[in-house]
């Protein structure tokens, strides 16, 4: 069999949704891990006739494994969105402006923003706003869901009045300020970057800063410390007219690489929202890993790419199916931005490319860490999808690997152990499909051994998602 065909099933629709009380599961759960993984992703990559295109695009799912004295269930459900009702109701991809092209990418997507109807798919990562669960994509349009049925209840309300229309499903939180941070992007009346954060159990916005831009880069993620917050902006960048993206024009053709430009880092100062902007030269990043200050310096860790084909080719269906090409891989990089003269420093952290990084967050994230969590390929072993799982100490470069031939691992999920001393005491959680079965399965692995405590097997696949959160205090 073709190895690197097999990862296309994560890439195919599945139909079924289903609640199973307890999953067969192979091996033994720690006896202290208690708490819902929930996670979502696409699901349906074709409506009638018509197919999406690319990864982001297809309409969205939501997963959950709760684990509770030693067993694991899962349920799935589709998020009942507007794209979905939709679909379902006239068997065409959702939206009537692009039924003639249903090429809807995540830029096109931003380009709906501008039209009375725009995409509610939030495909991408979970997070609570005041104590609700809600899905969230790249648009500011937030969907809530009920935790214990999946059932969608709707699009979240925030209660202020704060502009923008993109977004990042990358909130951060600060224990500090005891709030979720974000930023919303603002094409028109003009162009800013508004920075925000919202309380615990508050669902009104509070503006930190405003910050004009006039070329909006694109950006999946940020970085925070404990006194800053700081936008990466790549030289993907949105020259638009918005005029013209009224009159019709597609939003990804307004987006461009523009590597002269450099990527920027806009840091922004908690206490009082001041600005101060960095420089170093070009390359494309989805996914912070960590930020902290050390001596005058803030370092931020990422996952870098060399150029803006990551978000122009590398992740369209057409390729992620290939089987000829294997998935691009970024490097974790450094950069250290010198608050004394300005100046910014990079350094590679570490030889081993990784992907959908994770670290232990509640404890680590905005403060020095040690360790990171990944995907990537095998490198003797390379298919067209992520197929191994990494442990990476940024600073040694010292890499665990969990492989299993034909096995593809999705986004690691660091859970800490009640009583953990070191970075590393708790276990990583993995949906992985399994090529040879076709069917997925929640890995569960020593974090600290990278080795296999556990796995529980469902009886269907768990189409290649993106991200997704642990909630320990929901049993
Ligand atoms: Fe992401």
């Amino acid at each position: 069999m073709d190895a690197a065909r097999i990862s296309h099933k994560g890439l195919s629709t599945l139909e079924q949704e289903v609640m199973l009380d307890q999953l067969p599961v192979r091996g033994t759960l720690p006896a202290w891990l208690t708490g819902t993984l929930v996670r979502n992703g696409p699901a349906q990559f074709e409506v009638g006739s018509q197919a999406y295109t690319h990864w982001f695009d297809g309409l969205g799912m939501l997963h959950k494994f709760t684990f509770r004295d030693g067993k694991v269930s899962y349920a799935n459900k589709f998020l009942k969105s507007k794209a979905y009702q939709k679909a379902r109701e006239t068997g065409r991809i959702s939206y009537t402006e692009f039924a003639t092209d249903p090429c809807r990418t995540l830029f096109e997507r931003v380009f709906t923003l501008f039209t009375p109807k725009f995409s509610d798919n939030a495909v991408v990562n979970i997070t609570r706003i005041a104590d609700r669960f809600v899905a969230l994509t790249e648009v500011p349009i937030a969907l809530e869901f009920d935790v214990e049925t999946l059932e969608t209840i709707g699009v979240f309300d925030y209660e202020d009045t704060i502009g923008g229309h993109t977004t990042t499903a990358h909130p951060h939180y600060d224990p500090v300020w005891r709030s979720a941070i974000n930023f919303v992007t603002q094409f028109s009346p003009d162009r800013r970057y508004n920075v925000y954060r919202i309380p615990n159990g508050s669902a009104q916005r509070r503006l930190i800063a405003s910050i004009p831009v006039s070329e909006p880069a694109y950006m999946h993620s940020f970085a925070i410390t404990e006194r800053y917050i700081i936008l990466t902006e790549c030289p993907f960048v949105a020259d638009v007219d918005v005029r013209n993206v009224i009159l019709g024009k597609p939003f990804i053709s307004n987006l461009k690489w523009k590597p002269e430009r450099g990527t920027r880092f806009t840091v922004i100062r908690k206490e009082d929202g001041a600005v101060r902007t960095f420089e170093t030269e070009a390359f494309a990043t989805f996914h912070h890993v960590n930020a902290f200050e050390h001596d005058g310096e803030i370092v931020i860790d990422l996952a870098a790419y060399p150029d803006a084909s990551v978000y122009t080719y590398d992740f369209y269906l057409e390729q992620l199916r290939s089987t000829t090409q294997t998935i691009a891989l970024p490097h974790l990089r450094r950069y250290r931005l010198c608050l004394h003269d300005g100046r910014v420093a990079a350094e590679a952290l570490a030889a081993e490319p990784l992907e959908l990084p994770c670290i232990d967050y509640g404890r680590y994230n905005g403060q020095p860490y040690q360790l990171v969590y990944g995907v990537n390929l095998h490198r003797a072993r390379p298919q067209s999808f992520y197929n191994q799982l990494v442990k990476v100490a940024v600073q040694t470069g010292d890499t665990l690997r969990w492989y299993e031939e034909d096995c593809f691992p999705g986004e690691p999920v660091f859970v800490r152990a009640p009583t953990a001393a070191a970075e590393d005491d708790g276990v990583i959680l993995s949906v992985v499909l399994d090529g040879k079965t076709n069917t997925s399965f929640l890995l569960v692995l020593d974090a600290a051994t990278f080795t296999e405590l556990a796995r529980a097997e469902i009886t269907h696949h768990i189409p290649f998602g993106f991200h997704g959160q642990f909630f320990g205090d929901m049993v």
